[in-house]
């Protein structure tokens, strides 16, 4: 019976590691594409949001708002003047998985301001 449960558990093994690797991908896509204009965690910093007054924070009510589909809508189409799409950057996969990362970015606690 042991036995059965250390199988069972190795099982899973594999798929939670696709599932970790998968929000990394998110993560470095962010960092690399988003970050410098949205922020470390999807709030932009101040002096982005003199610039770009438009700029959205990522969070509860952004969310609400918006499902994985729309944001890779925009970015693949682009929105206003300022936020290019990201066709010729990303693959529709990678759209998806950085769409996926902001999505998660919002339900994190986060610190006034951060
Ligand atoms: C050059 C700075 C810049 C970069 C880099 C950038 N964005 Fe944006 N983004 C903007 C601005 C500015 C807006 C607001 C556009 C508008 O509403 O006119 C925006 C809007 C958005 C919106 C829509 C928000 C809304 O209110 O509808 C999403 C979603 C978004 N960006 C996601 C991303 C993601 C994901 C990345 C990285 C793959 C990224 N952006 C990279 C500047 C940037």
């Amino acid at each position: 019976m042991k036995a059965r449960i250390l199988i069972l558990s190795l099982a899973l093994i594999p798929a939670l590691m696709t599932q970790v690797a998968a929000q990394s991908t998110g993560k470095d896509l962010y960092d690399a594409n988003c970050k410098k204009c949205h922020g470390v965690l999807g709030t932009p910093p101040k002096a982005l949001k003199a610039k770009f007054p438009k700029l959205a924070a990522f969070d509860a009510a952004f969310i609400a708002k918006h499902s994985v589909d729309s944001i890779v809508t925009i970015l693949t189409k682009g929105k206003g003047e300022d936020m290019k799409s990201l066709k010729g950057t990303l693959s529709p996969a990678e759209m998806k998985s950085v769409a996926e990362y902001v999505k998660e970015l919002a339900t994190r606690p986060r610190a006034a301001g951060e």
